[in-house]
């Protein structure tokens, strides 16, 4: 069972927690946290060259949640590594608040949680989220938020001293969410975080994403396999199609900023998700 799910609550008093960031890109001058131009990815196996993304263009908006969704192997996580500078595009340009991936990556600007938590299993909580800031001392930023604090932002406030294997699937995903957060990246990038939790938790952890989202302000993408996870959390939803990989369609999410369950029920969710069927079965 998961819990600590009441973290977020008292969170206004947290020192830092509650103000904007200084993230570069509010100005309207400024360039966009993400902007991709023609962009192509190409891997060359020893039988075949696999054409993961093609001429891909996508302008992310500093502060923006961006979901997206598309068949399996579209190339959604190429993208994600793209922009975290994990792998180099053969043609096009990437831009990440204006500069190269490679410079995001060395300010220590980008935070990736993927589907696996991967935590330490001989660490507790507190210390798998302590981990980033002891391992790169001298060119780490740290978060205005300690790792305690952090804890007590996705909702494990009480749980620092529990050791991976005491806590559930989505206490640990939360734990990795919190350690993405401690040296305070300006872009998170999330690949099917909750893919492998069960519909509850993951339902749960929608809504306390997008309230660390909103506390935080930072610009987060977010990979899903869910239309219901694509519609709930993102404020746009960018849909992929595949072979080559490239953007089928980018739908606004013209919904309330407060996310309630109740929304899930509501008639512009319903439409929105089955809007996002359609096209999806057109991929
Ligand atoms: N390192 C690699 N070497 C060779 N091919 C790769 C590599 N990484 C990805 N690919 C190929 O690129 C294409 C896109 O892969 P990618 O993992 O980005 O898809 P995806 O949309 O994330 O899929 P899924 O939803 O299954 O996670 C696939 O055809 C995949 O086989
Ligand atoms: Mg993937």
């Amino acid at each position: 069972m998961d819990a600590g799910l009441s973290g977020l609550s008292g969170l206004s008093g947290l020192s830092g927690l509650d103000l904007p960031r200084d993230a570069p890109g509010t100005g309207p001058a400024r360039a966009p946290a993400i902007s991709c131009r023609n962009l192509q990815v190409r891997f060359f196996t020893e039988h075949r060259t696999i054409t993961a993304l093609q001429g891909l263009n996508v302008d992310v908006p500093t502060g923006e949640f961006l979901t997206l969704l598309g068949p399996s192997g579209c190339g959604k996580s190429t993208l994600l590594r793209v922009v975290a500078d994990l792998v180099q595009p053969n043609h096009g340009e990437v831009r990440v608040f204006g500069a190269l991936p490679q410079v995001a990556r060395l300010n220590r600007d980008i935070g990736f949680v993927f589907q696996d938590p991967a935590l330490l299993p001989w660490r507790n909580a507190l210390q798998n989220v302590e981990l980033p800031l002891q391992v790169a001392v001298n060119r780490v930023r740290r978060a205005k938020a300690t790792p305690r604090e952090l804890l007590e932002l996705v909702g494990l406030k009480g749980n620092e001293r529990a050791y991976p294997h005491e806590l559930s699937g989505g206490m640990r995903q939360r734990v990795s969410i919190a350690r993405a957060l401690a040296s305070d990246p300006k872009i998170l990038l999330m690949d099917e975080p909750f893919g492998a939790l069960d519909e509850i938790t993951r339902e749960r952890l929608n809504e306390e994403l997008r309230r660390v989202w909103r506390e935080l302000g930072i610009t987060l993408l977010f990979v899903t396999h869910s239309i219901h996870e694509a519609a709930y959390l993102g404020q746009r939803v960018l849909m992929m199609a595949a072979n080559p990989g490239r953007v089928h369609a980018i739908v606004p999410v013209e919904l309330p900023p407060d996310r309630t369950p109740a929304l899930r029920e509501s008639r512009e969710f319903i439409a929105l998700t089955s809007e996002l069927r359609r096209l999806l079965g057109a991929c």
